[in-house]
């Protein structure tokens, strides 16, 4: 079966399991894990942010860092499709007591979840203790409901002015930020430079099994924020093993995403061979978002009993995922039956 549902459905290698099994571990509730303080290390030096945490999952990172900096009568400001304000449960309002303004783009030809600067600023709440406070922006990178796409660094610096004038904080979620760095050519650094808080994922495009980094602005923070991972039951222990992954990946999975870039890219001009499928988004990393008149889920149906896996999100949208575990065979196998596949 070939799996293009998501980027997460990867196993470690052989070589990333050895790597692992080699890995010195201590009690990082002491901060004593030698593997998480040297990962730890490794993504503050990568992206010239103040300090790194380890955590489970990237949704714990995302929740942690808006603990950090959030009230209960504050308010986010975000698009709808943002990961954390559309599949966290609401955990911004259930977590902190803050609520998550949806913002969508004033331009609705280009409303593809990208933001600009304007697009916030009618959304900013006087001070007036009728209002909730605005406090955060929150934005993503890559896009997940938003095909993959890179966010413009161009946008980021001009929301980062906007948020600096108007004493916000700025988050970002970059899951998928490496897509973003190999695909743009524009290092971790430079995408970091503009947020208080970024949090990455090692177990998406990356193949770890388990493992997210929480950076932020400095070491106060990193010791509020090791607070909040502890009360979420996200103190872990020789956590070194699982830290020993998202090093290994650092070190050998990175140049290969280009290849996940080109075949998802190769797949989304194949699949436009057949008058069933449209884009939904441009193809820029290692995401197909495509669009059928009906009946996703029946063309999901059809490809899994012919060995492909997508996965349908509605019943117009379907979603292919490229990854580490994809072999070459497999991937010309999935353009030939998206090409073909009929109603
Ligand atoms: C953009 C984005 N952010 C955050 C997460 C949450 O990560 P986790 O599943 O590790 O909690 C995901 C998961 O797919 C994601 O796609």
């Amino acid at each position: 079966m070939i799996d293009l549902r998501s980027d997460t459905v990867t196993k470690p290698t052989l070589d990333m399991k050895n790597f692992m099994l080699s890995a010195p571990l201590g009690d990082d509730v002491f901060s004593e894990d030698p593997s998480v303080l040297e990962l730890e290390e490794k993504v503050t030096r990568l992206s010239g942010m103040g300090g790194a945490l380890f955590c489970p999952s990237g949704t714990m990172a995302n929740q942690i860092a808006f603990g950090l900096n959030l009230l209960p009568g504050d308010q986010v400001l975000g698009h709808p499709d943002n990961h954390v304000y559309r599949w966290e449960q609401g955990a911004i309002a259930r977590h902190w007591g803050a609520s998550y303004k949806e913002i969508c783009t004033h331009n609705k030809n280009n409303s593809l979840g990208i933001l600009d600067a304007k697009d916030f600023e009618s959304f900013i709440q006087p001070d007036d203790p009728h209002y909730t406070k605005t406090k955060l922006i929150a934005l993503e990178n890559t896009l997940n409901f938003g095909g993959g796409r890179i966010y413009p660094l161009g946008k980021i610096k001009e929301i980062s002015s906007f948020a600096i004038k108007n004493k916000l904080f700025l988050h970002l979620d970059g899951a998928r930020i490496f897509n973003a760095v190999i695909e743009s050519g524009v290092s971790l650094k430079e995408w970091c430079a503009f947020f208080d808080t970024v949090s990455i994922c090692f177990s998406k495009s990356l193949g770890c099994p388990v493992g997210s980094v929480l950076l932020v602005k400095d070491k106060e923070d990193r010791k509020k924020a090791v607070r909040l991972r502890k009360v979420f039951g996200g103190g872990m222990r020789q956590a070194g093993i699982l830290a020993a992954a998202c090093i290994y990946a650092l070190e050998n999975n990175l140049d290969r995403l280009k290849t996940d870039h080109k075949r998802a890219k190769i797949f989304g001009e194949t699949l436009l061979h057949n008058s069933l499928f449209k884009l939904e988004y441009p193809v820029e990393t290692n995401m197909v978002w495509f669009r059928v008149k009906k009946n996703a889920k029946e063309i999901e149906k059809r490809l899994a009993e012919k060995g492909l896996k997508l996965l349908a999100l509605t019943d117009k949208l379907l979603r292919a995922v490229f990854h580490l575990d994809v072999t070459e065979e497999d991937f010309k196998k999935s353009c030939e039956l998206v090409r073909l596949v009929k109603m």
